[in-house]
């Protein structure tokens, strides 16, 4: 009660005083004009301003524009809202109606309820600040309150106007074995758009996040950045267009091709979160901002260290036997690992898994190579001392499968067509638009957790897109709803399975790196970066990923040479010291690796245990970028007390007796004195300032001098460098 009442008190000091909002953060705020009868206005996105330059922000020319222009009226501006009203009228015309402001659950929330002029359509603009962190979300609660249906054909999450001049774009894009690679690139005249149609995941291609560099070329550490992530992991539509104004206009929101969404009468359609940061201690700076609230808000457990894992994929894929799940568990348990997942291969009864082509959806364990079922792998993984996880992908099913036999009617496929098949030339995609399918997928989860409570760790893959458009049970007037209701009902069962198995780490795998968006993170504790695990591949993917992803959430392994994807041969050395700036695994047959390797990999994961919370919860400095020509590639982890951190070195593919840059470290205390010690030395002698200390001052203004190679026996030499150093303050 006590709490309306502020909310009153508050709501009327906002309507009756307050023309302009402050939606704010610690270090970072938005200002908006939002008066009664008049649209709801951008003045001001940036660092957070004291009182003086607040009081006269409106006299410093600076921007003024509506935050949610709607299509058909006074609209020289592209629209963030498209609407077809109950009798045709294609225009909409938005006032504010109301404002509010509390504070729910630690954050500031804004929202600001407009109205249509004439008819009974509301637009309510929402915005969480969070109190501890520098992100404010934005997104949209659509109203209809016509007596009949409306279509809604755009339904942006935000829109947000960027000042004109000098500004850079950086995005991923990739594909299945290349995801998350950067792109710089300047804005021109014109529409940069940024998209994704694949239905099920969204980040194989295109990412649903964005920085934007004001001041020119993209520096890692300094200059003035916008970050923003929309939390959707479904279709997306991020576009800047730029005209004629002052202004590169960007708008974010679900994608709406092929996806117009009827609003029935009284309905509220929400639009998706769409995060926004600023940071201007550049690109770097950004994405500590996005960590930071990724750790906090958006992803699983994200305050829990990470296990060290082994997975069975690249050591034996589809060849799952007992004695051979036996024999890695003691192997990733002698080097020093925590957890064992049984990846695909390990279930079908009247179709057994032997490859890609069935059984996906027969959930049961195939008896022929597991006699004493998922049970006994629990129970072993406990005698060898670690945990046990699972690979489950119950989104899919194969045409060859007693799911499909029994339930043809669950898949996703044109009416009248037949089903477009995927991955083994069987592979369809379950309808989670069905409640029957949701409680099918939630079961899949439920019936494994139940019969062995002690599983830790799941790995949810989902290996195909939607490619034949079409729901057996939407109706004929709702197909256009496929791709939305697709991951409503995918949200609906994650709902669920996190309020009965809250504990439980569950990875999001996606042919790979297909699932990596804040709108699927909240469920899940981590992704797998790519299914291609060389690594110097990984050094740019992981690179890319950074910008938005903490390397709590990046699945980072170790794996065999030459590569399975790539076939590179890079040295062991340098595989651990790339995986080692993740989320450290191994994707290996350990059976395969000699007495030497292992006790190398058992001393890094011993290494790894010392500086994991580091890693995990460090603030990153990027420090060379892979994408920038330069033969190497460095990057750092900072605690936030600045009382230790974690450098990476890692040499790329160079040209003999190439000159290295000197890489000056950053986001260290310049007052302190650093001792160094490197990890996981391989080379005869240690470095000479093994064990010596400097001040965070030296090694920011000078960096220390690495050698172009390890001194090892010449017969064991290679041309792949990389070190990892760990620094503590004194
Ligand atoms: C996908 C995943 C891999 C592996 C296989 C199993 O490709 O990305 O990591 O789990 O499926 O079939």
């Amino acid at each position: 009660m006590k709490r309306i009442l502020t909310t009153i008190l508050f709501l009327a000091v906002v309507l009756s005083a307050m023309a302009q909002i402050r939606v704010a953060t610690p270090n970072i705020e938005m200002v908006l004009t939002a008066e009664e009868g008049k649209t709801l206005n951008l003045l001001y996105f940036g660092d957070k301003l004291n009182d003086n330059d607040f009081a006269n922000l409106e006299h410093a020319g600076v921007l003024d524009q509506n935050v949610y222009p709607a299509y058909g009226m006074n609209c020289p501006v592209d629209a963030a809202l498209a609407v077809t009203h109950a009798d045709g009228n294609m225009s909409t015309e938005l006032v504010i109606e109301s404002v509010s402001q509390v504070m729910e659950d630690g954050a500031q929330i804004t929202r600001v309820k407009m109205k249509d002029t004439v008819y009974p359509f509301y637009v309510t603009v929402c915005y969480r600040a969070y109190q501890d962190v520098d992100m404010i979300e934005t997104w949209t609660e659509i109203q209809n309150l016509e007596k009949k249906p409306v279509l809604l054909t755009r339904f942006d999450s935000g829109y947000l106007p960027i000042r004109v001049g000098g500004v850079w774009a950086s995005h991923l894009y990739g594909t299945w074995a290349n995801e998350s690679r950067l792109v710089q690139e300047p804005l021109n005249r014109g529409t940069l758009t940024i998209k994704n149609k694949d239905g099920v995941r969204n980040s194989h291609i295109d990412h649903a996040e964005v920085m934007f560099s004001l001041d020119g070329k993209p520096q890692e550490n300094q200059g003035r950045v916008i970050g923003a992530a929309l939390c959707y992991g479904g279709n997306y539509e991020l576009r800047v267009d730029t005209r004629d104004t002052d202004y590169h206009e960007f708008y974010a929101g679900i994608n709406p091709d092929n996806s117009a969404y009827t609003l029935a009468s009284k309905e509220v359609f929400k639009t998706p979160e769409l995060a926004l940061t600023f940071s201007n201690e550049g690109l770097s700076g950004a994405s500590r901002n996005f960590h930071r609230w990724a750790r906090n808000y958006k992803i699983a457990h994200g305050d829990k260290e990470r296990k060290i894992l082994l997975n069975s994929w690249e050591g034996v894929y589809f060849k799952i036997n007992e004695e051979g799940m036996d024999q890695m568990m003691q192997d990733i348990a002698y080097m020093g690992g925590e957890l064992f997942v049984m990846d695909d291969g390990w279930f079908g009864d009247k179709y057994p898994r032997l490859n890609d082509k069935s059984s996906l959806g027969d959930w049961v364990v195939d008896r022929n190579k597991l006699p004493n079922g998922i049970s006994w792998l629990v129970n072993r993984a406990e005698d060898h001392g670690i945990k046990f996880g699972i690979w489950i992908e119950p989104e899919m099913t194969n045409l060859v499968s007693e799911l499909y036999e029994a339930h043809p009617d669950w898949i996703v496929k044109a009416p009248e067509r037949d089903p477009v098949v995927g991955r083994g030339g069987s592979q369809v995609v379950l309808d989670l638009s069905n409640p029957e399918v949701q409680d099918h997928v939630f079961g899949v989860v439920d019936r494994i957790m139940t019969e062995n409570p002690d599983i830790d760790y799941i790995k949810w893959d989902a290996n195909m897109s939607i490619m034949n458009h079409g729901s057996q049970y939407l109706p004929k007037d709702k197909q256009s709803h496929l791709y939305i209701e697709y991951h409503r009902g995918f949200a609906k069962v994650c709902d669920r399975i996190r309020a009965k198995y809250p504990d439980v780490t569950i990875q999001a795998c996606a042919a790979g790196g297909g699932r990596a968006n804040y709108g699927i993170l909240p469920w899940f504790d981590e992704f797998w970066v790519s299914d291609n695990t060389d690594a110097l591949q990984r050094v740019h993917m992981q690179w890319g990923a950074s910008y938005f992803f903490p390397s709590i959430a990046m699945a980072s392994h170790i794996s065999a040479t030459p590569n399975h994807t790539v076939f590179r041969t890079t040295s062991l050395k340098y595989r651990i010291d790339v995986a080692m700036s993740g989320r450290l695994g191994m994707e290996i047959q350990p059976k395969n690796m000699t007495q030497e390797e292992k006790d190398l990999c058992r001393n890094a994961i011993a290494e790894y245990k010392k500086i994991r919370p580091v890693v995990q919860f460090g603030d990153i400095y990027r420090l060379v970028s892979p994408y920038d020509g330069h033969p190497i590639a460095s990057m750092m982890y900072v605690t936030p007390e600045k009382s230790e951190a974690v450098f990476y070195w890692w040499k790329l593919e160079t040209l003999y007796n190439d000159q290295l840059p000197r890489v000056k470290m950053d986001g260290l205390d310049p007052d302190k004195v650093y001792t160094v010690h490197e990890l996981n030395r391989i080379d005869d002698k240690p470095l000479p300032y093994e064990g010596k200390s400097f001040t965070g001052k030296f090694l920011m203004e000078n960096g220390l001098e690495i050698p172009y190679r390890h001194y090892v026996n010449y017969y064991k030499r290679n041309d792949w460098a990389s070190r990892v150093f760990h620094l503590v303050a004194q």
